[in-house]
């Protein structure tokens, strides 16, 4: 998803800007670009694919540039492919700007001003705001971003420079996000904080109906009719080595690393006495036992924490749960209504779909519960209650820490709702808690060793497609699993309930066909046993993922990788850290780009 920085200060700033490009690089794109005031003039210079390959080649090329002033981009194609000239900064010789978001009604306003005699040259939607802000603009930059601001709809987050107003930005959002970072003599603009770290961890979070002024005298912020607004300073805690390697080879396999202190971080605050306690966001046990119906929404893995949670509550809270994908929630005229609570899962708080259910919930006249990891986040100042995830910043592409912190949070959550109406008593939460406290170590146990993942990888990284089995919360998770598979090794694969199989699915199988069966339910053992050999009499391949001490006869399943023991209830989410370094091995030993898998983005602020 595009991602948007710019800088002002007494440093030449083509270099800050690019190294701030790149580390948005994960938010995933395929364009990038700067616009910097050189020569009395706006220089621009962008280029298609990677900032290493195409920005930095063309930069190399030009004389070297002394700014002190820029602001720089990276697109994720929207409207218009990926190219030269559909990339950011965009403008004329008078004005030029970067954007992320959509503009709904371009087309309107690509009419108005072919009208007015103004040519198009890209595709791009973000054209018209920098034509629209050439035919407004007079010679007060506050007032043409206040009149372009009335015209436009949609999303967006935009830093602009006008030639006439040298080394200085104006920044201005409405549902995308933008940061504005104060540092030494110097300040700055960005999507996220991890742009800057390394120049500053003090910001501000620029609000709708803001428009950020920085220049070599400092930030200013106004309204749109130019009244100074004052601001609280905010401080990162993220420090820059957190969003960075850390000496693991991909941001993925740190990340899947850090999962045993993410999921402390985020559980503990929440228990006080040895039990939940949400309190903190104003979730009340009132709250939580009035509700008519649970609703949970997200993309991606973040509904597939839904999904966990659905199975949690409906077993230990015995009380129903609709799950769902934002973008479908949003357009089907849900039944979400007043009395019930709607739970918006989502890692970034800017996906735009997740976003919008929100939104709808709330105009519906539902509570909402925002479970999101970053702070101050779309999502998370949009929603009634926030509970943060405290995974620390994600960076690759496909979610890990944050799906785990996520499903974690849906165990507390399912304790505290079957506590608070009476299905479980104050001595079995407890122990339940107790469990969930323990499973971080579980974890850890999983990431000592390497090689039973690396091998497991090895019988399936030429694969064409293969399917992960499961039953109950296994099923759950195994579609997290299976979904980790495709996004980064792009292995065809899915999740299926092992006992629907025979109804379709098993005429997949042949010789060799993977099959990866989850199997942690004691439950459900003798259940998931007759599964396996079912298809493995048909030729399967099969690994199997249970307990270490489970004795798994050679003619049921091919391989075996081991968990340590926990309660039925825990040990999906101690497989889940299997699942994700399965799907990592296999990815790295197919060659690739594990932490920006092809197609995909990190944080997708488009429908
Ligand atoms: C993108 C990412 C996924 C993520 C989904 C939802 O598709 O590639 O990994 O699960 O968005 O993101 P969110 O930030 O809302 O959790």
């Amino acid at each position: 998803m595009c991602g948007v920085v710019g800088f002002v200060g007494k440093r030449a700033c083509a270099d800050i800007l690019v190294k701030a490009l790149k580390n948005l690089e994960y938010r995933g794109y395929d364009s990038a670009g700067i616009a910097v005031f050189e020569n009395e003039k706006i220089k621009t210079v962008k280029a298609k694919g990677k900032i290493r390959e195409g920005l930095e080649e063309k930069l190399k090329k030009e004389p070297p540039l002394n700014a002190v002033c820029g602001i720089g981009h990276t697109r994720w194609a929207t409207h218009g492919e990926p190219s030269d000239v559909n990339s950011h900064p965009i403008g004329n010789e008078r004005i030029s700007i970067v954007h992320n978001g959509i503009i709904e009604n371009y087309r309107e306003i690509k009419s108005f001003l072919i009208g007015k005699g103004y040519e198009f040259e890209s595709e791009t939607d973000t054209e018209t705001v920098a034509k629209l802000l050439d035919h407004y603009y007079k010679g007060d930059p506050i007032k043409a971003i206040e009149r372009v601001i009335g015209v436009i709809e949609g999303a967006y987050a935009l830093g602009i420079i006008f030639k006439d107003h040298k080394n200085t930005i104006y920044a201005v959002r409405k549902d995308s996000p933008l940061i504005v970072g104060k540092g030494n003599g110097e300040s700055f603009i960005a999507s996220d904080m991890t742009a800057i770290l390394e120049y500053t961890r003090e910001y501000y979070c620029l609000e709708r109906g803001e428009i950020a002024m920085l220049d070599g005298s400092g930030i200013h912020f106004t309204d749109l009719h130019g009244e100074p607004v004052e601001k609280e300073l905010l401080t990162a805690e993220w420090d820059v080595e957190s969003a960075q390697k850390g000496g693991y080879e991909h941001f993925m396999l740190k990340e899947i690393h850090e999962q045993p202190d993410a999921i402390r971080n985020t559980i503990s605050p929440r228990v006080k006495d040895g039990m939940p306690d949400f309190s903190e966001c104003g979730l009340t046990d009132e709250k939580l036992r009035s509700y008519k119906h649970i609703f949970i929404v997200g993309c991606g893995s973040a509904m597939h924490a839904g999904m966990a949670g659905k199975y949690l509550i409906e077993a230990v809270a015995r009380t129903p749960v609709i799950v769902d994908i934002a973008s479908e929630f949003r357009y089907r005229d849900p039944l979400v209504a007043e009395g019930d609570l709607a739970v918006i899962v989502s890692q970034s708080g800017e996906t735009a779909d997740t976003l919008e259910a929100l939104k709808l919930s709330k105009a519906k006249g539902a509570d909402t519960l925002a479970i999101v990891n970053v702070v101050g986040s779309s999502i998370a100042r949009e929603a009634d209650m926030v509970i943060y995830t405290n995974a620390g910043p994600e960076i690759s592409v496909c979610s890990t820490k944050a799906y785990a912190v996520q499903t974690a949070f849906m165990y507390l959550f399912a304790f505290q709702i079957a506590y608070v109406r009476g299905k479980i008593d104050g001595s079995r939460c407890r122990e339940l808690v107790k469990g969930l406290l323990e499973v971080p170590e579980k974890i850890s146990e999983c990431l000592e060793d390497m090689s039973q993942y690396q091998f497991a990888a090895s019988k399936i990284f030429n694969a064409d497609s293969l399917l992960y089995i499961g039953r109950g919360l296994d099923n759950a998770l195994s579609m997290e699993g299976s979904l980790k598979l495709k996004e980064i090794s792009y292995i065809h694969s899915e999740a299926y309930a092992a006992g629907e199989l025979k109804h379709g699915t098993i005429s997949l199988i042949e010789e060799g066909t993977p099959v990866i069966a989850v199997m942690t339910q004691n439950a459900l053992k003798e259940k998931m046993i007759s599964n396996v050999r079912t298809v493995k009499s048909r030729g399967a391949k099969v690994i199997i993922i249970c307990r270490s001490s489970e004795k798994i006869d050679e003619d049921c399943a091919d391989y075996k990788v081991g968990l340590p023991d926990a309660d039925d209830i825990f040990l999906p989410l101690v497989s889940s850290a299997a699942m994700q370094l399965i799907a990592y091995y296999t990815a790295v030993q197919r060659g690739c780009d594990v932490d920006k898998p092809r197609n995909l983005a990190k944080s997708v602020t488009v429908e």
